[in-house]
């Protein structure tokens, strides 16, 4: 089977295209799945760069979706022929947060979806979404469970909520389509007027671009008449939250998510304080937080925006296209 590996120290010119022997029977309680695809994840381009060190000859890949090609013993949940996603803390399965790190995470501290089959435990993967293609599945592993938990688990969505997302990532784009299915309403950002004119047929009800409007917290404001957002899906970091602050109403939610902007820096306190805002930091949800979304997205039929699609062998030029920043929404690999 073909299988990308990263060599140490990383780096696009270290990710090298093999071939390994597939795998034979599941044990009992496993799965062998026939990975057909797999999306990019910021997290996934730290690895492969080499910015976060992992160890050498490393599988990439965090997202991984394909079709369930035979069942070991005792495994109920699965049959031969399923579509499936896998999910990004494999013994996370329920209940609060119990991981802090990526050590169990696939394509990070174990191998992850580069590659064309896999056996593993069956309580790695879930269902995918009825009439998903694998390359909308894979995208939800990562991008669409973080949305959905940010809005949903930790954020109480309800209908007539604001909601301000930040740039036209996976992430964000999956909370402005969450939000939207869900009766709120979106105020989108965006470097790019371009995206904007995207941002708005995904039904943003306002948009502004955050490099022309520095301040855009106040301009945020002023688009809910004084009062502020319920939500912020923070994913820039320490050179967005002042304004995040700025732009979430007292009592509201911000969902400290990305580290765009850089990994520390000043937080405005007292402003913090004063909106008596809660601050929830977050990586990504459970196995069964994906089995809710996988719900979620049946009931409204939303489908994820996808930039491009490359095959497995062109993963290194689908890294650089995200280097790029051009993307809009999510790129993935299908094969
Ligand atoms: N905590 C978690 O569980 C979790 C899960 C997934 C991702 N993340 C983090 O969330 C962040 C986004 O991840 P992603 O996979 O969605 O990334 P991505 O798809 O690579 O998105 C990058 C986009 O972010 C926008 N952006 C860049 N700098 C920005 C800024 N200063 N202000 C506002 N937007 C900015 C840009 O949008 P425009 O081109 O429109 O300006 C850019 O296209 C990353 O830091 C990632 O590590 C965290």
């Amino acid at each position: 089977m073909k299988v990308v590996t990263l060599c140490s120290p990383g780096g696009l010119d270290r990710l090298a295209i093999g071939e390994q022997e597939a795998p034979g029977e599941p044990g009992p309680g496993e799965v062998r799945v026939r990975v057909h695809a797999s999306s990019l994840n910021f997290h996934d381009y730290g690895v492969v760069s080499g910015r976060k060190p992992v160890e050498d000859g490393r599988i990439p890949l965090s997202d991984g979706a394909g079709v369930v090609e035979a069942v070991g013993d005792g495994v109920e949940e699965f049959a031969v022929g399923d579509a499936v996603v896998s999910t990004f803390f494999p013994y996370w399965l329920d209940g609060p947060a119990r991981v802090g790190d990526f050590a169990t995470t696939p394509g990070d501290g174990v191998d992850g979806y580069a590659r064309e089959w896999v056996i593993r435990p069956a309580t790695w993967f879930t269902q995918a979404p009825t009439g998903y293609s694998h390359a909308e599945a894979a995208t939800l592993t990562t991008a669409g469970l973080t949305a959905w938990r940010a809005l949903v688990v930790d954020g109480k969505l309800k209908a007539g909520d604001t909601v301000l997302t930040l740039g036209t990532g996976g992430v964000s784009i999956f909370a402005l389509q969450f939000a939207k299915a869900m009766g709120a309403r979106v105020i989108a950002t965006s470097s790019s007027d371009g995206k904007i004119e995207q941002l708005k047929r995904l039904g943003a009800d306002h948009t502004l671009n955050y490099r022309a409007e520095p301040e855009w917290g106040t301009r945020v404001k002023a688009l809910t008449d004084g009062r502020g957002v319920d939500q912020v899906i923070e994913v820039g970091g320490p050179g967005t939250l002042p304004q995040s602050i700025e732009a979430v109403r007292i009592g509201g939610h911000i969902s400290l998510i990305g580290v765009l902007t850089g990994r520390g820096g000043e937080i405005p306190t007292a402003k913090l304080m004063a909106k008596q805002a809660r601050l929830q930091g977050l990586i990504v949800g459970s196995r069964a937080h994906q089995q809710e979304m996988v719900r979620g997205i049946e009931a409204c039929g939303i489908r994820p925006v996808i930039d491009s699609a490359f095959p497995l062998d062109e993963i290194a030029d689908a890294f650089r296209h995200e280097e790029a920043g051009r993307h809009f929404g999510k790129i993935c690999l299908a094969f």
